[in-house]
């Protein structure tokens, strides 16, 4: 029996630099895709895919992010009063249930397997999913979905893929691949950030990870690793061979909201899936073609 994956983390401690200013006083995952901050686009992955348990890695300079997620009655009141049931129900939305989100700081900004690391009391003895908000995915069925469907037929730990041209290895954690059935790659062994050359394949990570508890020992023994960083990718390369490995090949598309015009892309890929305005906006784009 596989245990379900009901809990997911989300590693929200990062500065945010490439956005500065716009991030001085917003953390960067408060930054809006249309109307909804990138994490709340995260959040309803999540919940699409199962999470009962969200688990917000915060730092300094965040509580925007808690405020947002929190019930505002006053709020609430003043839309009730003034008839506007659209607000009211889009604000009421981004509510998550009592007891069902926690908040843990990363004190040091010492790396993404630390900042999971930091998790580590909440998730427990549980399977859990890590999402990395600046990773935005369309697709038709959410990718976090897709991944919890492979995990209910392989189990173990799954992470989401995409190829990437050669020159760009060097941006991901990458795979060796063992065995691949074009959906499902099995993992031999994994690189974080490996120069093109030495890159085992193309199959790259992007930001959603469904993980075995026992990576939480991992992460809290291995170092420091590329970029000086304790990273998740040599944390989850200690678990092959232990437990089942998969990279999942997701349909959809990811777009790095990470980067300026990744954001950008991202905001209009998702406003063109949405029918309130999908054809304003490709009339608009008209004008600049
Ligand atoms: C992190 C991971 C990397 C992964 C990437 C996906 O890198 O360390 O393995 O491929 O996210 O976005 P970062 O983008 O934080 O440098």
């Amino acid at each position: 029996m596989k245990k379900p994956v009901r809990k997911a983390v989300f590693p929200v401690a990062g500065l945010g630099t490439r956005f500065l200013p716009a991030t001085k006083a917003i953390p960067k995952e408060m930054l809006p895709l249309v109307d909804r901050p990138l994490l709340e686009h995260a959040v309803d992955e999540a919940r699409a895919a199962g999470i009962e348990d969200f688990i917000f890695v915060t730092g300094r300079g965040k509580r925007a992010i808690e405020d947002h997620f929190d019930a505002d009655w006053e709020l609430y009141k003043t839309l009730q009063e003034r008839g506007n049931t659209e607000a009211l129900e889009a604000v009421r939305a981004c509510e998550i249930g009592p007891g069902r989100l926690f908040y843990t700081r990363q004190q040091m900004p010492l790396g993404l397997g630390h900042a999971v690391w930091c998790a580590r009391e909440v998730v427990g003895d549980d399977p859990f999913a890590v999402i990395l908000p600046d990773d935005f995915v369309v697709a038709d069925k959410p990718c976090l979905q897709q991944m919890v469907e492979a995990y209910q037929e392989v189990g173990g730990n799954i992470v989401a893929v995409v190829d990437v041209p050669r020159d760009q290895t060097q941006r991901y954690g990458i795979l060796d691949v063992a065995a691949d059935d074009g959906r499902l790659a099995v993992v031999a062994g994994l690189v974080e950030k490996p120069k093109p050359a030495l890159a085992p394949s193309t199959l790259s990570i992007i930001g959603r990870y469904i993980l075995q508890p026992e990576v939480m020992t991992h992460l809290g023994d291995i170092g420091r690793g590329a970029g000086g960083e304790i990273q998740l990718t040599d944390g989850m390369a200690r678990l092959i061979g232990h437990q089942p490995f998969h990279g999942l090949r997701f349909s959809g598309t990811r777009y790095d909201c990470g980067s300026k015009v990744g954001f950008l892309e991202a905001t209009l890929a998702h406003a063109l899936t949405r029918p309130d305005m999908a054809d304003q906006v490709r009339e608009t784009l008209k004008r600049y073609s």
